[in-house]
């Protein structure tokens, strides 16, 4: 039997913005913080490199807003950067007060910092300003405030849940427009739930998952953009799609990535015969901003026709390596690989989506109610391309905003109301799931060929009208049978390829991480893209 249930606040998702805003809430809210699948299967527990900041005492909030804006492309919402990284300190002090076990120095004068922790370099940072914990960040940062979330009894984690769609006053005819809560499949019972709430913020991560090679996890479907857009959000710049350069390239290694860290440290990129390409496509080599990084991949492997380009750090001490990179060096070790002695074969994949939601400083979409935070987001901070690491500390300066935002809202928002339930009595089961596995497939591969690292008009139109086809046919399975997680991550994957597609056309021009050879130059205005939903069940 589906059931109904009620909150305060209603937060889909359950990696680094999600976790950070339940913390933030006032605790005498009631909070469900709802994950997909496992607690930890969002991209959070994967992310390698660590959260930018700054920290040290050479560095400065100005040196650190102009290399964003550098990265950026001339498209970042200059305001949304300075606020992003003056705040980036006590998002950084409040995560260490919440225990987060970052990397802390040896000895080393050179690499000494106010704080004692070890600070290292990505591509595009002119300091070292990113606190890490050695090469697995992400994990150290989703245990720590997991195990902290776990204490609250007004905490309620639920794992296993699918959001289908929000509920708002408009899809239920009334005045106006404010999210009132989401349909959701319990994926142990496998009955739709409702959840009704004052507040409801999407925390569902990006969607990488729409290119065939990806570094993320399964779970990053765009489920929070297509939301949005389905109840009438305004999406912005989704045509910024990042790949990162260096993921393993290897046929038992998925998603794996070898993190650009390793690149802060000295590793090289190299060709099969041993030679350094970098200095060939940028002065700033290795450390180049990440488009132009797996650009220069993309160029060499098609030139040469070769499947792979290698990363090399075996020229720093075995000791040095295995310290600063443990994961890096056990899981290549598992693929017979000694990075210590051997170079990486790696090759470029999707990774994070710079687009997303429209919302304000406080994490406000257009919607009343309703909030979008992280990689689910569009706040202006990354412009036309992400610098490294400066996603992670996104997450916690809006979160912790959103937190604040709903705080104050809270004593003004009337309690959550009984919704009418999911109605299923016109769907059936499905006897033909291997047209979702097809369509999956099919989306995947065509957005890897056609809307991928460089682009063309032609591609793009071809992707357009296969990216149609399938809404059509997704349309109508989802019209006639039982929901179930396949099918609601298909059904929003191929919304956002759509809305990626739509993003892509409108840009005329080649800008940051959108590369095209319809329009290789560069426009004299930057310009975000944002599309509006016709209606709010467009
Ligand atoms: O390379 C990395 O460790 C990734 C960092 C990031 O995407 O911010």
């Amino acid at each position: 039997m589906s059931q109904s249930y009620q909150y305060d606040v209603l937060i889909i998702g359950s990696g680094a913005a999600g976790l950070t805003t339940a913390l933030t809430l006032p605790q005498h809210l009631r909070i469900a913080v709802l994950s997909k699948g496992d607690l930890a299967s969002g991209s959070t527990y994967w992310a390698q490199g660590g959260v930018a900041g700054v920290l040290d005492d050479t560095d400065t909030v100005e040196s650190h807003v102009q290399d964003t804006l550098i990265a950026g492309a001339g498209l970042c919402n200059e305001a949304a950067v300075r606020f992003t990284v003056e705040q980036s300190r006590n998002a950084i002090d409040w995560l260490i007060e919440q225990g987060v076990p970052f990397t802390r120095n040896e000895s080393s004068e050179t690499e000494k910092t106010h704080f004692d922790y070890h600070l290292t370099r990505e591509g595009g940072h002119s300091h070292r300003r990113i606190i890490h914990a050695a090469d697995a960040t992400g994990a150290a940062i989703f245990t720590t405030l997991l195990a902290r979330a776990r204490k609250h009894s007004n905490i309620h984690l639920i794992e296993h849940q699918a959001a289908i769609d929000l509920i708002t006053t408009n899809k239920l005819g009334r005045e106006g427009n404010t999210c009132l809560g989401a349909y959701v499949l319990n994926r142990e019972t496998n009955e739709v739930d409702t959840y009704a709430a004052r507040f409801t913020v999407l925390a569902t991560g990006g969607a990488a998952k729409v290119y065939l090679y990806t570094s993320n996890p399964d779970s990053a479907c765009g489920d929070g953009i297509a939301m949005a857009w389905r109840a009438g959000c305004s999406v912005g710049n989704l045509e910024f799609n990042q790949f990162h350069p260096t993921c393993l390239y290897h046929p038992q290694a998925k998603n794996f990535l070898i993190t650009e860290a390793l690149r802060g440290e000295g590793a090289h990129l190299k060709l099969p015969n041993g030679e350094r390409f970098m200095a060939r496509f940028d002065s700033r080599e290795e450390l180049a901003p990440r488009d132009i990084v797996a650009r220069a991949i993309d160029h060499e492997m098609k030139r040469l026709g070769i499947e792979c380009v290698y990363l090399d750090i075996s020229h720093k001490p075995a000791e040095f390596v295995k310290e600063h990179f443990p994961t890096v060096y056990e899981r290549c070790l598992t693929f017979g690989i000694d990075i210590t002695t051997q170079p990486i074969p790696v090759v470029p994949a999707a990774h994070y989506t710079c687009g997303g939601v429209v919302v304000d400083q406080d994490g406000h979409t257009d919607i009343s109610n309703l909030y979008a935070i992280g990689e689910t987001s569009f706040t202006g901070l990354h412009g036309a391309n992400r610098m490294a690491s400066n996603s992670l500390l996104e997450c916690f300066v809006y979160a912790r905003s959103a937190a604040n935002d709903i705080a104050q809202q809270a004593a003004q928002v009337s309690a959550p109301e009984s919704l009418p339930q999911w109605d299923a009595s016109l769907v059936t089961d499905s006897d033909e799931d291997v047209i979702i596995a097809h369509n999956w497939d099919e989306l995947r591969r065509f957005m890897w060929d056609y809307v991928g690292i460089v682009r063309t008009d032609k591609r793009l139109l071809r992707a357009q009208h296969r990216v149609r086809l399938l809404l059509d046919e997704i349309d109508e399975f989802y019209s006639n049978y039982r929901v179930s997680r396949d099918l609601i991550e298909l059904r929003n994957l191929a919304l956002v390829a759509d809305l990626i597609i739509r993003s892509a056309m409108q840009r005329k021009e080649s800008r940051g991480l959108h590369y095209t050879l319809s329009y290789p130059e560069l426009s004299a205005q930057a310009q975000d893209t944002i599309l509006k939903p016709a209606n709010a069940d467009d």
